[in-house]
């Protein structure tokens, strides 16, 4: 590679690194929800059978749309009765599953 060529191609990479983040962001929420979340939840997030006994809602309606990202992180970081906390995630990885959630709305 001739000299002039390396600083395009660095900031090529690097433009190409930071216009791919919003999209991994949203597939790697949803990779993370069936890794995690699905047993409960449901892979379509309408709550399996022993997630519905344990009392998950229907990610796909309103009742839990209508309810804020920042809600929906909490829970999800804080747990919240039978839901189990997972403190270990990364900011990154929790707005990856609340945009997961978002793409399950009806
Ligand atoms: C062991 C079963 C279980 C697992 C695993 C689980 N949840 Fe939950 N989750 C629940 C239950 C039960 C509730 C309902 C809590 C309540 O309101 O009493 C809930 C509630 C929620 C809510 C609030 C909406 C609602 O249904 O009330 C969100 C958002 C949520 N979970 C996201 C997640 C995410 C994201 C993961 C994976 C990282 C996950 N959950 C893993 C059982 C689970």
């Amino acid at each position: 590679m001739k000299k002039i060529y390396l600083p395009v191609f660095i900031i090529a990479t690097a433009l190409a690194v930071v216009l791919s983040v919003p999209v991994a962001a949203h597939a790697q929420g949803a990779d993370l929800f069936k890794a995690k979340c699905a047993a409960c939840h449901g892979a379509d997030g309408t709550g399996s059978a022993m997630g519905k006994k344990m009392g998950a809602h229907d990610f796909t309606t309103d009742e839990v749309q209508k309810m804020s990202d920042a809600e929906l992180s909490d829970i999800i970081t804080n747990g919240k009765n039978k839901m189990p906390k997972y403190a270990t995630l990364k900011p990154e990885e929790v707005k990856g599953l609340v945009a997961y959630i978002r793409s399950l709305k009806k």
